[in-house]
């Protein structure tokens, strides 16, 4: 959502950010420590940064004009917009009946195999009008902007035929026309085998790839193409046939790979070049060798490990010392992770997987950026770079894993403007972030002065 913000020469930023205790610019750089800039600041014009440094350099290196909006970090950690690089935010109806399955002793697959999981799902996401799928996925993408998503990857894979995959993908669409955020949509027709296909499981894969994959592509509906490669899913021959069908239609494969049980999808990722392998929680060692060999991203998914229940953890340490680029991601989606709130899967990681702090920024900034290609426009905070950031209620990013379950971010801003939390609802013409309820201000805070610090 770029709005043209060219003014005359010499009218200074429009955006400046003041006084942040740690700028956490995840330069690429300087991988791997997060590039930090003590008492930092930084400049952005038209929805791209201008300039980064010290504070203390700032008057000398930007002449502010008088449309300049200074916003006042206090001494506050300020970071890029998380990216979400793993999402299912469209789909119709809840499955908190299943969860209470769970609860009593039923395992994921079994409920599955029972005709509940992603079939329960398929089934009302068919039924909702498209009316009620795209405001549910706006609600979604507002709660994921609160916790400072402003790049989200948006999957297909509750509709599996292909009007219902496409009207999805549409749906996907007019969300990205809504804004605020960046979304980057995949096809995911082979999410699993349709129930009136049950008996024909290679039908359908031929009508994803004779049919789905050229349309999605044609009609630039996707960007990416995406297979669940496991057990009762899709088979390694499958999900090969698939992806090879979105590259000669120039959509770029990304795989569930190795999730619920190992099967060789890191090593089919790695081969086809994919840009990322997702879930991992069973990968082999050759698995690891071949995504650090192919530079294939790993996305690790470890809140739906842990509301599954279950206690194959990503092997997070080994991957990162493999020298695979680790992201982390909240899998969001009515099955194996419903939660919005992406900062927790970095103290997850924390915990379960012995991520440091440092790793876990990286891993939800420049690395999930590397996972949707977009690691030249966001993901870190460079010039030339967009201008997607957050202003954290914390001063240091050690506490970013360590005081968890909150949301940590006090303002979001996108493309150069605040979209969210302190300073939503201030005057001025860039003050357009979106005023209605579908993106409240962060966390119900009273936004009354352009000063941050005031606030403290
Ligand atoms: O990423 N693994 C496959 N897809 C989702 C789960 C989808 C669902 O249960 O609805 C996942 O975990
Ligand atoms: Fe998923």
């Amino acid at each position: 959502m770029m709005r043209d913000r060219s003014r005359a020469p010499g009218a200074g930023p429009d955006l400046v950010v003041r006084h942040a205790g740690e700028l956490l610019t995840c330069a690429a750089a300087v991988a791997p420590d997060l590039g930090l800039i003590a008492d930092g600041a930084l400049a952005a014009s038209g929805g791209r940064l201008t300039w980064l440094g010290p504070d203390a350099e700032l008057s000398r290196a930007v002449a502010l004009g008088p449309q300049t909006r200074v916003v006042d970090a206090g001494g506050r950690v300020v970071m890029p917009g998380v990216v979400d690089c793993h999402t299912h935010v469209v789909f119709g109806g809840e499955r908190a009946a299943e969860f209470q399955m769970r609860v009593a002793g039923m395992s994921y697959q079994e409920i599955a195999a029972a005709g509940g999981g992603i079939q329960s799902t398929v089934r009302a996401t068919r039924a909702a009008s498209r009316e009620e799928l795209f405001a549910r996925g706006r609600r979604r993408l507002a709660q994921l902007l609160r916790y400072g998503v402003t790049t989200v990857e948006v999957k297909s894979g509750y509709g599996l035929t292909v009007d219902d995959e496409l009207r999805i993908l549409e749906v996907y669409q007019d969300l990205a026309g809504a804004g605020p955020q960046t979304l980057v949509p995949t096809l995911l027709g082979a999410h699993t085998v349709p129930a009136e296909h049950r008996d024909r499981p290679e039908v359908y894969v031929d009508l994803v790839v004779e049919e789905m994959v050229p349309r999605a592509a044609e009609e630039g509906l996707a960007r990416f193409c995406d297979v669940f490669l496991e057990e009762g899913a899709f088979t390694l021959p499958q999900a090969r046939r698939v992806l090879e069908a979105g590259l000669a239609y120039g959509l770029r494969p990304k795989l569930h790979a190795d999730q619920l049980s190992g099967g060789g999808g890191a090593e089919l990722a790695a081969e086809l070049g994919a840009a990322s392998a997702d879930h991992l929680d069973h990968v082999s060692d050759a698995g690891i060798a071949a995504l650090a060999a192919a530079g294939v991203t790993a996305v690790l998914l470890p809140g739906a490990v842990f509301f599954l229940g279950l206690s194959a953890y990503a092997p997070a340490r080994r991957l990162i010392e493999a020298g695979v680029r680790v992201a982390l991601s909240t899998d969001l989606n009515p099955g194996t992770c419903y939660t919005e709130n992406v900062f927790l899967m970095g103290t997850i990681a924390s915990t379960h997987m012995k991520m440091t702090a440092a790793e876990v920024v990286r891993a939800l900034t420049l690395n999930a950026a590397h996972a949707v290609g977009l690691a030249d426009e966001v993901g870190s905070l460079e010039v030339g770079k967009r201008a997607d950031l957050l202003v954290l209620d914390t001063t240091s990013h050690l506490t970013i894993p360590y005081h968890w379950g909150i949301d940590p971010v006090a303002t979001v801003i996108k493309d150069g403007v605040v979209v969210a939390g302190e300073g939503i609802a201030e005057g001025g013409p860039d003050a357009a972030g979106p005023a209605d309820s579908d993106h409240p201000d962060a966390a119900g805070r009273r936004p009354d002065s352009d000063d941050l610090a005031k606030r403290e």
